[in-house]
């Protein structure tokens, strides 16, 4: 953890791990090929942040439009899914890590589901690091989803329009109180040098420090982590104050 300060250690950093299909271009190999390279770097990075002391950490791995890619590849990131947990889980329990998902994955192939359910199930009560993945995740769809919640609250009478703060917005999200229950990312970041959220935490990112990275998300080394950590530590937070 050489120059970071532990002091000002983000409670909570975002991932869009983004460049696999660029980096089985550049290599040769089936992009299936590259997610696979993606779920390594993935996992080297739930280590480093645990080791770091991050409380919360948030992975982009799946959003609503990823459907839109082919069948072949949707199938090989929800096996890649299934490899994940299972070759991992041990460990993870092993290390306290709580698993939890971000997003409706209800509708996604049964055997990920499975898997992912008895993840969630056998992790829950871990106290170290949070690990949550969105999967089938678009934050426009979540915010829809909190202001459906609160519109049926209203109806049934169990809230005001004026009892509708920014707080109970937040409450309904996947992040909110009643599901993964984390703060806000201090620090979101973007790998393979692209530069936009994608639909990821809209609502979240409000005040959050964006960090971009050049590297293709299967090259993100824990040194290139850290570089961006240490970015973050260097902005001047001012969160709409002087
Ligand atoms: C973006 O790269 C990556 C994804 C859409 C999927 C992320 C999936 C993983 C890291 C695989 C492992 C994850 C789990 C949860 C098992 P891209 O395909 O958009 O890359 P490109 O922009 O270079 O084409």
């Amino acid at each position: 953890m050489t120059g970071l300060i532990k002091e000002i250690m983000p409670q909570h950093v975002a991932i869009i791990m983004d460049g696999n299909g660029r980096w089985a271009k550049e290599h040769g190999v089936p992009r299936v090929a590259g997610h696979r390279a993606g779920m390594e770097s993935m996992k080297k990075i739930v280590d480093h942040s645990d080791k770091l002391g991050i409380k919360h950490l948030t992975v982009y791995a799946f959003s609503t439009e990823n459907w839109k890619r082919s069948t072949e590849e949707v199938r090989g990131i929800f096996k890649l899914l299934v490899t994940f947990v299972n070759r991992d889980l041990r460990e993870l329990i092993k290390n306290n890590v709580c698993v939890k998902i971000l997003g409706d994955f209800s509708s996604i192939p049964e055997d990920s589901k499975k898997a992912l359910e008895k993840t969630i199930e056998d992790t829950k009560n871990n106290k170290g690091l949070q690990f949550n993945i969105a999967l089938n995740y678009g934050s426009r769809d979540e915010i829809r989803r909190s202001v459906e919640t609160i519109a049926h609250k209203v109806k049934a009478g169990e809230l005001e329009p004026s009892d509708i703060s920014e707080d109970v917005i937040s409450e309904y999200l996947w992040t909110g109180n009643m599901h993964a229950d984390c703060p806000d990312p201090e620090l979101i970041i973007r790998t393979s040098g692209e530069q936009r959220l994608s639909n990821f935490l809209l609502w979240q990112a409000a005040y959050s420090e964006l960090v971009f990275s050049d590297a293709l998300w299967p090259d993100f080394s824990t040194e290139e982590y850290e570089r961006c950590i240490a970015e973050y530590q260097s902005r001047d937070r001012r969160f709409g104050g002087r």
